[in-house]
């Protein structure tokens, strides 16, 4: 028995419309089996190459067919659904029939294709559909009477380490039991339905129920499906009579379409204090590392522990990884750039599987066999039973509870294991039953939900169809719309509402639906209005509903109305109404920026793609703080480049943050992007165990994700500049800190003084005329922090700075100043390069320090008034108390943050300019004393000698010439015009663009607003 090695295919699909939108550019190329990438930060190096047994070019070069379904063009490459499913699918397919166990896995990050190549969209149905079409036709052309087959079906979700059965409508809480068989070794899952099908329709309608219940789930809590895994059996059987009785031929079928692969969120969660949210991708890093240890045995490598048992995913894929089965892996590719890093991430994977060798064998045994051995092993452990479990060895340090704990585990184990053998027993003998099992399957799929399918009923009645950011669950929930009213709710509302929401911020009734003549109105009840939202806009009144209105019930319910006996649609609407479009609209409401396209930088469209991935779950955070009564405020917070401290050397990004507010005292927290996808992750977990009437009482601080130990805020930070330093000239200003919004927060008083190593100050002439003169000499200069003002009061408890210089690993600190809002920090500390290089220099040209100022939190004891309003209350109370709405402050913030740094470096320009300008001033001074001198001394005493000498003296002292002086004030000219020509554009800006907010305050009105997206913001 050789081994065969898992065979390794990538695909990589078209640009998506975000991807054209942005004008991304390809990375991807193929050529045979080969395929490679190239990075576009270096586009003109040789491309990464990777072989495999099949590379498919998705990308572009067909035609679309009448029905949606593409062709290539020809003379393309071009690998159609067809072509993947007849060279993997068939081999499957031949595999089954065979009597082999055959797995298929799709490997890629969200959006790159997997469920496209697994499952597939509309006409281009993927491996998966066509595999079991074409195994009913083949099936059908048998006419040999002693061969019969059966087919089941079943279908299950692995979402954080939980399975659920997505056939089945009463899943246990914390899910299916994963259990091994202790005589194959091989795990399954307990009580997994397993429905008999007769044809392919049928499959494809449970596969609809399935996708219908992830659907559901995952928008109840709003549980990101991409972070889930999907897997679909099908059990093939042949029962062949022979002249010695039956035997049966078995091959399993496990297709699995695999959770995103991207770790952008759980490597966020690595600085968490609560670490655990890491968990949720589990299973994905599980099974890496079994691949790994599978691809290293196979490359020769000896003891190497192949880790299945760590996760669910890798425990139920164990044969088909590395074992007795077939294996093909599909790995996803985005084409785009923007994806270099994660799809160069997948193409390694892919590397790496391709290394593991399976051994397949043919399952086929005698019928009778199988019944015999099946009921001796039942025998065996029906009298371990009996005889009170397993002798259990009691160790040392082993308890007496212990032993009894384990024991009952054991029994417990023996029981399932007893269990699994009775239905596996059941399934072999009664094989004549099949008939009758599989015509009551039949009935109940039959009677599954037609509403999706139904295609005549969605031409002529009006209905809402569900959005999900899986386009693989967008448009499977439907509710048609009848003639009156349609009420909108909770289950356990009464009368039971007749569409049924679950989940955050559904009130029992919620809404009702009035359609009138084809008329349709939406109305809020009971002080839902802003939980309902029509076109983003939260809904204050009874609303006429327009062909593809956009409606959004709670926190996660999201659907577009659609009214076919009234097309008439209200704005320009594209075609297909999408959840991006959806939430984009919902962003842009709460006054996010949301262009797209040309002029926008990379980073500033990763940010807003981020801003549109993390609102609704900002969003839905709130709704779970409000119900749990956290007393926390969650908003999103946009840190512009400019606003972020400047560590030399290091690029800076816009970057998505998420800022947490205690209602009861206004302490808060910035998380970052990770952190919060992690705490989020938490936070749905412990809501889950709240649903399910768990006693949250007993969650302690420590293991609350609402809570966080006190932490110094960061009120601001201000930039200095360094130029000075280059000429050896000090620097001293008082400069102005702002905070991520560029709003003005205090001042600082920095100097930055060129001196000696004890920090005394330089000789005069220690002045240079060009920074160049510095290098390979050391130098050492003195950082003050003097004093400061913080404006706001809530800071006085005590303020601090912190700052790094050029390559300094950890912040430099200044003491903490309690009690006063004008602190004295009187701090000095100098710095010492022992030999001046270049990248020395640039620092000075070009760097700058950043001063941190932070201000002490307390947790102090809220105001006993406060405590009596709930988390609701208090929230709503909060964002009342900001005095324009969110929506028009966040926009004129980013433009003020620019100019404040700019002005800042300006002045540095200048100060030291004029540092520079009269120094020679004092020399041209000396000069003309001398020069006096000269002309005072009578004819005879002139000498020319010792004139010229005393003249040059002064004009080289330190290597000064007056052609310096002229380019220097030249350069005080520009810089002057400079300032005065940003002054009166500034100016002229803002008379042009202002509008009066209510307070009097003027702001930027959305016309002045810059267009590309990267204000910093504050999300109500
Ligand atoms: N080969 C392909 N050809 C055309 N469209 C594709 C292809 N692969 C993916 N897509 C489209 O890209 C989007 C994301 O694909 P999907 O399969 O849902 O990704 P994943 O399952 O990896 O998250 C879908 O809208 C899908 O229709
Ligand atoms: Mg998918």
């Amino acid at each position: 028995m050789s081994g065969e090695a898992v065979k390794v295919a990538v695909r990589v699909r078209p640009f998506n419309q975000r991807e054209i939108d942005r004008q991304s550019k390809l990375v991807i190329k193929m050529d045979g089996k080969m395929t490679m990438i190239y990075n576009p930060e270096t586009p003109n190096e040789d491309p990464k190459k990777f072989s495999f047994d099949y590379s498919y070019w998705s990308h572009d070069g067909f035609d679309a067919r009448g029905d949606g379904t593409t062709d290539p063009k020809p003379g393309s490459n071009y690998a159609s659904q067809r072509m993947v499913f007849e060279n993997l699918g068939q081999g499957v397919l031949n595999n089954a029939f065979e009597g082999y166990n055959c797995s298929l896995f799709a490997y890629g990050q969200t959006g790159s294709g997997k469920s496209y190549s697994m499952i597939g969209y509309g006409a281009n149905k993927g491996i998966v559909p066509t595999t079991c079409d074409e195994l009913f036709k083949t099936m059908a052309t048998n006419d040999d009477p002693n061969k019969r087959y059966e087919v089941m079906f079943s279908m299950l979700e692995i979402y954080n380490e939980q399975v659920r059965d997505l056939l089945s409508k009463d899943n246990p809480k914390g899910g299916l039991n994963v259990r091994q068989n202790p005589k194959l070794g091989m795990f399954y899952v307990e009580g997994l339905k397993k429905v008999p099908v007769g044809s392919y329709s049928e499959i494809e309608k449970r596969m609809e129920q399935g996708t219908q219940s992830r659907t559901v789930a995952s928008t109840n809590m709003n549980a990101t499906s991409s972070r889930a895994h999907t897997v679909v059996t099908i059990i093939f059987d042949q029962i062949i009579k022979t002249d010695n009785g039956e035997t049966k031929k078995s091959s399993t079928m496990n297709l699995v379409d695999l959770a995103g692969s991207e770790r952008a969120d759980s490597t966020g969660a690595t600085g968490d204090r609560l670490k655990e949210g890491a968990n949720i991708n589990k299973s994905l890093s599980a099974l890496g590392n079994v691949i790994s240890a599978l691809a290293d045995l196979s490359m020769g490598k000896k003891k190497v522990m192949v880790p299945y048992r760590d996760s669910v995913l890798t425990k139920l894929l164990q044969n088909a990884l590395g074992g007795n089965s077939k294996t093909i892996m599909i790995a996803a590719l985005s084409p785009a750039d923007i994806n270099y890093d994660e799809t160069l991430g997948t193409l390694r994977y892919a590397d790496r599987a391709k290394k593991i060798q399976n051994k397949a064998v043919i399952n086929e045994s005698p019928l009778d066999k199988l019944i015999r051995e099946l009921k001796e092993e039942n025998e065996k452990l029906k009298r371990a039973m009996e005889s009170g479990g397993m002798v259990i060895k009691q160790e040392a340090g082993m308890s007496s509870e212990d032993l009894e704990r384990m024991r009952k585990q054991m029994e417990e184990e023996i029981r399932a294991q007893l269990m699994a053998n009775q239905a596996m027993l059941e399934e072999s003998e009664t094989t004549q039953n099949w008939d009758q099992k599989l015509a009551a399957a039949q009935k109940e799929t039959h009677s599954l939900d037609k509403d999706v399918s139904d295609a005549t009923r969605k031409k002529n009645e009006i209905y809402l169809i569900n959005l999900n950011e899986d386009p693989m669950l967008s448009g499977v929930i439907v509710h048609f719309i009848k003639d009156g009213e349609t009420s909108i709710g909770r289950k356990d509302a009464q009368p039971m509402p007749d569409i049924c929401l679950n989940g955050l911020s559904i009130q029992k009734v919620h809404a009702v639906l009035t359609c009138k003549k084809n008329v349709v109105e939406l109305e809020p009840m009971s002080g839902s209005g802003p939980k309902t939202k029509v076109n983003g806009v939260p809904l204050t009144s009874k609303k006429k509903l327009t062909h593809k209105d956009r409606l959004l019930f709670g926190s996660n319910h999201l659907y577009v109305f659609l009214n076919p006996k009234n097309p008439e649609k209200s704005e320009d609407l594209p075609d297909e109404i999408t959840w991006e479009f959806a939430q984009k609209e919902i962003a842009q409401v709460k006054g996010f920026a949301t262009a797209t396209g040309a002029g926008m930088s990379k980073d500033q469209l990763i940010a807003q793609e981020q801003v549109l991935e993390i609102l609704p779950m900002v969003s839905e955070v709130n709704a779970i703080s409000e119900e749990l009564n956290k007393q926390k405020s969650f908003d999103v917070v946009l840190i512009s480049a400019a606003a972020q401290e400047n560590t030399y050397g290091a690029a800076n990004n816009t970057t998505v943050t998420v800022k947490m507010k205690n209602l009861l005292n206004g302490n808060t927290w910035l998380w970052e992007r990770g952190k919060f996808m992690n705490r989020r992750y938490l936070i749905q977990d412990m809501y889950q165990r709240f649903l399910d009437g768990d006693d949250l009482s007993k969650v302690t601080k420590e293991q609350d994700p609402f809570w966080e130990p006190t932490e110094d805020t960061l009120i601001g930070s201000a930039n200095v500049f360094l130029q000075s330093l280059s000429y050896a000239l000090d620097f001293e200003d008082k400069i102005m800190f702002t905070d991520y919004k560029g709003q003005e927060e205090g001042y600082i008083v920095i100097h930055v003084t060129p001196c000696q190593k004890d920090g005394k100050a330089l000789e005069e002439d220690a002045f240079v005329d060009e920074p160049h003169e510095l290098l390979g000499k050391p130098y050492h200069f003195k950082v003050t922090v003097k004093n400061g003002e913080v404006y706001k009061q809530r800071f006085s408890k005590g303020i601090q700075v912190k700052y790094r210089v050029y390559k300094d690993d950890s912040f430099t600190e200044t003491k903490l100043v309690k009690n006063t809002l004008k602190p004295e920090f009187k701090h000095n500390k100098v710095f010492t390069f022992s030999k001046i290089t270049k990248e020395h220099l640039e620092f000075f040209e070009g760097g700058c320090i950043t001063f941190m100022v932070y201000g002490t939190q307390e947790d102090t004891v809220p105001d006993p008034k406060l405590l009596k309003f709930t988390t609701r209350e208090l929230r709503q109370m909060d964002q009342g108390s900001v005095p324009t709405s969110a929506a028009v402050t966040r926009r004129n913030t980013h433009f003020a943050l620019e100019t404040a740094s700019d002005q800042s470096h300006l002045k540095t320009e200048v100060l030291l300019l004029q540092r520079k300008y009269e120094r020679l001033a004092a020399k041209e001074r000396r000069m003309q004393d001398i020069c006096k001198e000269w002309d005072a001394k009578p004819e005879g005493e002139k000498q020319y000698e010792p004139f010229y000498r005393a003249v040059s003296a002064v004009a080289h002292s330190s290597g000064t010439r007056l052609k310096t002086r002229v380019h220097l004030l030249n350069q005080i000219m520009k810089a002057e015009k400079y300032l005065q020509e940003k002054r009166r554009q500034s100016n002229a800006e803002e008379s042009q663009g202002q509008v009066q907010s209510k307070n009097g305050r003027v702001v930027r009105s959305a016309e002045g607003q810059r267009k590309d997206g990267s204000s910093a913001c504050v999300l109500q």
